[in-house]
């Protein structure tokens, strides 16, 4: 098993370079099946989930492969069944984004219950609802599988979320883009990781109007076209960790490669409580100060605080002298890091979908563990603030989410290192 080994106290200073969205590739590539063709897809971040992705694509006979750093080439035309059923599948979250794809490339889909971070339950019921509502029926067999099938194929509808749900936006949309007739979803999520996929589906001649709004409309069209080269938006959950890395260290970080408009509730948040926030055509730059307000945070969908940077936001208003919340609207069990922010020291007290920070904290290094991606990446911020040396472990949750953390992160003066457990770095 590897560790991180963080000794804290260095103030962070330089410029990161900011990778591929990982929410956006891990629609993109199921995407590729709804292609009988070839297409490329740049800027796709080198992490776990990317690579666990691979593994299910080849295991039902689509071609996978980075043809050089950062660009995947993509082969649906030999894709030979509608069943993914390995264990991989149920690696990751993302992986439910198969049933829209087989579903819209063979009108039926069987793929295992989905596995993912474990902070509450992650239901898929409007996923469900759109797809009936487009003329699926589906049953769950043996081995906790979902089987999806159609009679003819899928039908537009017009379907309107109870929840605004990324997910089931995403999967409702590429069931649609083949089917007979228009579909409609109301209520739909606005990330900018759904505008992204909308983008790449358009390039291969699909028909998709409003994304970025809450009404999206999709014109099905006969298929999709290979032979398109499409690049990925840089991940804001990544910057953004990074632009909260420098408050932390009261460093001062330059995060390259980004779209500010979708940083926009972060940096207004850090501008709030009292950091320098300078914003350039595709560059952030942000200088940590000593004196930190208070503030509150309630978690929403885009364009609202994003809930994946409430964890990390945690740790700079542990600077702030006296108290801030945060509310989690959207996942109910996202307080698991806080236990492991006890163990350096911090004083949080979390209750019901509430979280109360009393500052300032002393933290001091201490041996800690990941227990979900963004949570772990809250112990590597933390580590970066404590006195002394954190050790990290289930960092395997980390390395989803974050492409060369360790290059990063030494980049701009961090003591940061991994290690295997015999201890060898
Ligand atoms: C996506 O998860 C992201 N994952 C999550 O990021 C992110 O936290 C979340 O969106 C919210 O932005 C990926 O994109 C791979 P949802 P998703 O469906 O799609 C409820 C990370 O760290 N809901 O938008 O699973 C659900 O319980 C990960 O990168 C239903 O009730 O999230 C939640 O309360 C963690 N029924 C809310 O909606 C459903 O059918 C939002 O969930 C679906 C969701």
């Amino acid at each position: 098993m590897e560790k991180f080994v963080v000794k804290g106290g260095n103030k962070l200073n330089g410029t990161i370079d900011i990778s591929g969205s990982k929410n956006s590739a891990v629609a993109l590539i199921p995407a590729s099946i709804l292609i009988d063709g070839e297409c490329t897809i740049e800027n796709v971040p080198n992490i776990k989930d990317v690579v666990v992705l691979q593994n299910i694509l080849h295991q039902i006979g689509v071609e996978m492969e980075f043809t050089s750093p950062g660009a995947v080439r993509i082969d649906s035309r030999n894709i030979n069944t509608h069943i993914a059923d390995s264990e991989t599948v149920q690696e990751m979250r993302a992986s439910y984004y198969l049933m829209g794809a087989l579903l819209g490339r063979f009108g039926k889909a069987t793929i295992p219950f989905p596995g993912g971070c474990n902070f509450g339950s992650r239901p898929i019921d409007q996923h469900l609802k759109g797809f009936e509502a487009m003329g699926a029926k589906y049953e769950i067999i043996e081995d906790a599988m979902i089987e999806l099938t159609t009679d003819g194929g899928l039908v537009g509808a017009s379907i309107f979320l109870d929840v605004v749900s990324v997910g089931a936006t995403i999967n409702i949309m590429l069931a649609a883009v083949t089917a007979k007739g228009t579909t409609t979803i109301e209520n739909a999520a606005k990330e900018p990781h759904i505008v992204d996929l909308a983008n790449f589906l358009n390039a291969m001649g699909a028909n998709i109007t409003g994304t970025g709004t809450d009404v999206i409309k999709i014109k099905g069209v006969k298929k999709l076209t290979g032979g398109h080269t499409y690049s990925t938006i840089p991940d804001q959950i990544e910057a953004g960790t990074y632009m909260i890395a420098a408050a932390v260290t009261e460093g001062d970080i330059t995060v390259a490669k980004v779209i500010p408009k979708h940083m926009e509730s972060l940096s207004r948040k850090l501008m709030e409580m009292g950091m320098e926030v300078i914003e350039d055509e595709d560059s952030i730059r942000v200088i940590g100060k000593p004196l930190v307000k208070t503030t509150n945070i309630k978690t929403l969908p885009y364009p609202g605080f994003p809930t994946d940077l409430h964890p990390q936001m945690t740790v700079l208003m542990g600077k702030a002298k006296g108290t801030s919340r945060i509310r989690e609207e959207i996942w109910e069990e996202r307080f698991q890091y806080a236990d492991q922010l006890r163990k350096m020291g911090a004083n949080i007290m979390t209750e019901a979908k509430m979280a109360f920070i009393q500052g300032p904290w002393k933290l001091l290094g201490a041996p800690v563990k990941a227990t979900d991606l963004r949570a772990g990446i809250t112990m590597v911020l933390a580590g970066l603030m404590a006195g002394g040396t954190t050790t990290i472990s289930n960092i395997e949750y980390i390395d989803r989410g974050y492409e060369d953390l360790i290059g990063k992160l030494t980049g701009v003066g961090a003591n940061i290192k991994r290690i295997s457990t015999n201890g060898k770095s």
